[in-house]
């Protein structure tokens, strides 16, 4: 297929793309039918089984796809993309025999990664981030979560976030930001968790959120994380403040986060090896989203995977994200996720598809992306160089995006 070498559009922002099979939600082995795409402006105007374009974009440019499969653009929802350092170190140790929770107790895990992060000046953060965020453009990604959460302190939160913003002005794609204060003890209140968690609420959250840095509040529920109770007293302050919760849940041990994050409304819990069906069925009561990270469960040599067939049965919605961080899941990659949540979680191709498009835009909440190629919808689509639809979760971290185009404008082009 040729490069799309500019995107035309009429004075008015329309555009017809023509000749492109999107990928239909539950799709299952069997051809893709042809339509046509009407983009105006910003959102998705029509789409057409023939070539009936509507009135108005009879005489618009035209793109001919060449019968490309094309997806909604694919949203990360959940990611520590900012970070410094790295901890190879660890991942041997792990090897030698260390846990993942021994090692954290010792002092390192996330705690290591909060040291390097504290001592990274903003610009060292911001490339480094970037890097991470071109890997994933570069798959099709258009939009994606972003928490803070190796700070532990106003000053370095507050940086965290500041590149998360940033990252959304240096390049076109959504970014959502989240304050995960609450993701482990720093050093210097070892043994007052309890005073932690009054900075937490008392100074972090509101000073942040009234600064504009912050679109929700996630929290790490867990033996080595917080308790329910001081879990429960974060996601209290942010509702107070009217932000949307979602929390770190049931990841190595059953404590009940999800059903606490449910009585918050929160919008996903995330992790979930060890959720039970009580639980699922909260989740499904209170309308949140399963968001599974199938490389923290590969990386950490997890036995016990999410109760997915249960998640299904009961129709909770299952989101897929890479959890990009230091300590459990060091990747850039979604398409690898999907393979995984295959692979190892067994979702079929259309359940992964659905979990990095329009579960992982439901997972985020109002953020402006809806992950779904429908007419009032953000125009947020890839066109594939692929035959299958089964491509997508077939290979392992073999992009085959050919371009990406977001709010109706190509935002990223293979090769270019
Ligand atoms: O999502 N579970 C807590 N937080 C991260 C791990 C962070 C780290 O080890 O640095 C996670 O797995
Ligand atoms: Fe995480």
């Amino acid at each position: 297929m040729p490069p799309v070498q500019e995107i035309r559009r009429s004075s008015s922002g329309r555009v017809l793309w023509k000749n492109l099979r999107p990928v239909p939600a539950g799709w299952r082995s069997g051809p893709v039918p042809v339509c046509d795409l009407a983009v105006d402006g910003e959102r998705i105007a029509w789409l057409g089984s023939a070539s009936q374009a509507p009135a108005g974009f009879q005489d618009v440019p035209q793109h001919d796809l060449g019968g490309a499969l094309v997806t909604p653009g694919l949203i990360d929802c959940h990611t520590h993309l900012i970070h410094g350092g790295q901890r190879a170190d660890e991942f041997a140790l792990r090897l030698e025999g260390a846990s993942y929770e021994e090692i954290a107790r010792q002092g390192g895990g996330i705690v290591s990664s909060v040291r390097a992060t504290r001592a990274a000046d903003e610009d060292t953060l911001f490339r480094q981030a970037l890097t991470r965020l071109d890997a994933l453009r570069a798959e099709g990604v258009t939009a994606i979560e972003i928490k803070s959460g190796y700070g532990l302190d106003l000053e370095t939160e507050r940086k965290m976030l500041r590149v998360a913003r940033r990252l959304g002005q240096a390049r076109p794609v959504t970014v959502r930001t989240t304050f995960l204060g609450a993701h482990a003890l720093p050093p210097e209140y070892a043994g007052r968790a309890d005073d932690y968690i009054d900075l937490v609420c008392g100074t972090l959250l509101p000073t942040l959120h009234d600064e504009g840095l912050v679109d929700a509040v996630d929290v790490f529920c867990e033996g080595i994380g917080f308790s329910l109770a001081q879990s429960e007293r974060v996601l209290r302050s942010a509702t107070q403040r009217g932000l949307p919760v979602k929390m770190h849940a049931e990841q190595l041990s059953l404590l009940g986060g999800t059903a606490l994050a449910a009585r918050y409304g929160a919008l996903s819990a995330d992790h979930l090896e060890w959720l039970d069906e009580a639980g699922v069925r909260t989740m499904r009561q209170a309308g949140m989203v399963a968001v599974l990270l199938p490389g923290a469960y590969y990386f950490l040599r997890e036995t016990r995977v999410p109760p997915v067939d249960l998640l299904r049965r009961h129709g909770v919605p299952m989101a897929v994200a890479t959890d990009c961080n230091p300590g459990t899941s060091p990747t850039a990659s979604l398409l690898l996720m999907m393979n995984m949540a295959c692979t190892l979680f067994r979702l079929t191709v259309a359940e992964a598809l659905d979990g990095v498009t329009r579960h992982a835009a439901d997972a985020l909440g109002d953020a402006g992306v809806s992950g779904r190629l429908a007419v009032g919808h953000p125009a947020d689509f890839v066109v594939w160089e692929i035959d299958s639809p089964a491509e997508l979760a077939y290979w392992m971290a073999l992009p085959r995006c050919r371009f990406a185009v977001r709010q109706g404008r190509i935002v990223f082009q293979s090769g270019r």
